[in-house]
């Protein structure tokens, strides 16, 4: 019995000592130290020994019992340092490489122009007001004093669908329309908004004009209105968007839906007035059209012209970027090619 017993002790020494993994280790300790393991079992059957060996028995089966706990326990501890040293060696991580740099994406420079005017005419009183860019013929000519067969039309040559009423919106100005009708409560409410969104024309595209760009119109409607508040506010939003000593000039135009109307120059920033390039050596950049609303456009939008008064202007932010920037082909803002995105 007691050789058999240290036969068992010799081969569990051994096998542990060629354990080199953890399931190995989970095993041999289940079936030797475990509660139904030989030594556990050894250590129970003490009851069973003759008297004269039992104390002999008990002693040697206690030294077993604490010399395989120690060895297992050192082995465990070289079993996991050995897989840890694997492990660095495997999944060995260089620290001395460069970081591989993440593509971060920028704002388009339409959007920033647009923001930029968003700042500055909130701090004039003005509202964002979004309207459609599917329109009506109404809302988009009609309404705005320019009926069926108007010369007028052909300014802007439209996108039709499969219905002939409804179209692309040309330019913001139906928003006049729409933000007098909704914001105005028939008639009784001055307001004050901007109209920033696309507007679609059905042009050939070349350098200077696209078939998409962004618009944002102005409206003011009150009971005193008059011209000067007109150039004073645009004089004022030219001087925050080009810089203090921003010149503008006002020439007199056309368009149907205001009267009278009126183009806005700035001073040209790019040469300071003595002519170049960008201004054609006129000294000047045109930034806008404007006038005061015309009295059948405020009729149209639920105010008695003869107590209200306004006036309207519309910018192209893409002109103004263009300008700023010194981008001479509007195609860039669309094309989404990130060489020239990546350059705002
Ligand atoms: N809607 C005009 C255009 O697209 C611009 C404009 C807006 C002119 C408001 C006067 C007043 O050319």
């Amino acid at each position: 019995m007691q050789d058999a017993l240290e036969t068992r002790y010799a081969q569990a020494a051994a096998e542990l000592d060629a354990i080199g993994d953890g399931d190995g280790l989970r095993a041999w300790e289940a079936a030797t130290l475990g509660k139904k393991g030989w030594l556990t079992e050894a250590l129970r059957a003490i009851g069973s020994i003759a008297p004269e060996g039992r104390a002999a028995y008990g002693k040697r089966v206690n030294e077993m019992k604490q010399a395989l706990t120690a060895a297992y326990e050192a082995r465990e501890t070289l079993v996991r340092e050995q897989a840890l040293a694997h492990d660095l060696e495997t999944n060995q991580i260089d620290v001395t490489l460069p970081g591989r740099p993440r593509p971060t994406g920028g704002i388009h420079p339409s959007t920033q122009t647009l923001r930029d005017f968003y700042d500055i005419w909130a701090d004039m009183g003005f509202q964002v007001y979004r309207s459609r860019d599917v329109e009506d013929d109404d809302t988009n000519f009609t309404l705005l004093n320019i009926p069926p067969h108007h010369p007028a039309r052909d300014m802007q040559d439209t996108f039709y669908t499969t219905d002939p009423n409804i179209i692309l919106r040309t330019h913001t100005s139906p928003g006049q329309i729409r933000s007098m009708r909704d914001l105005g409560e028939n008639g009784t409410q001055a307001i004050r908004v901007i109209l920033p969104g696309m507007c679609y024309r059905y042009e050939q595209i070349t350098t200077r004009s696209e078939i998409q760009f962004h618009q944002v119109e102005g409206i003011a409607v009150g009971r005193n209105i008059r011209m000067t508040d007109l150039k004073g506010t645009i004089a004022a939003f030219a001087q925050r968007m080009f810089g203090e000593g921003a010149q503008v000039r006002f020439r007199a135009s056309y368009f149907p839906f205001t009267e009278p109307s009126m183009e806005v120059d700035v001073e040209c920033f790019l040469c300071g007035g003595d002519g170049c390039r960008v201004c054609k050596y006129s000294g000047w950049l045109e930034i806008a059209g404007s006038g005061m609303i015309h009295p059948t456009v405020l009729r149209n939008g639920g105010y008695d012209p003869s107590v209200w008064s306004g006036f309207a202007f519309g910018m192209g932010p893409e002109r103004i970027t263009m300008l700023k920037h010194g981008i001479e082909d509007i195609r860039y803002f669309w094309g989404n090619d990130l060489r020239f995105l990546e350059q705002f």
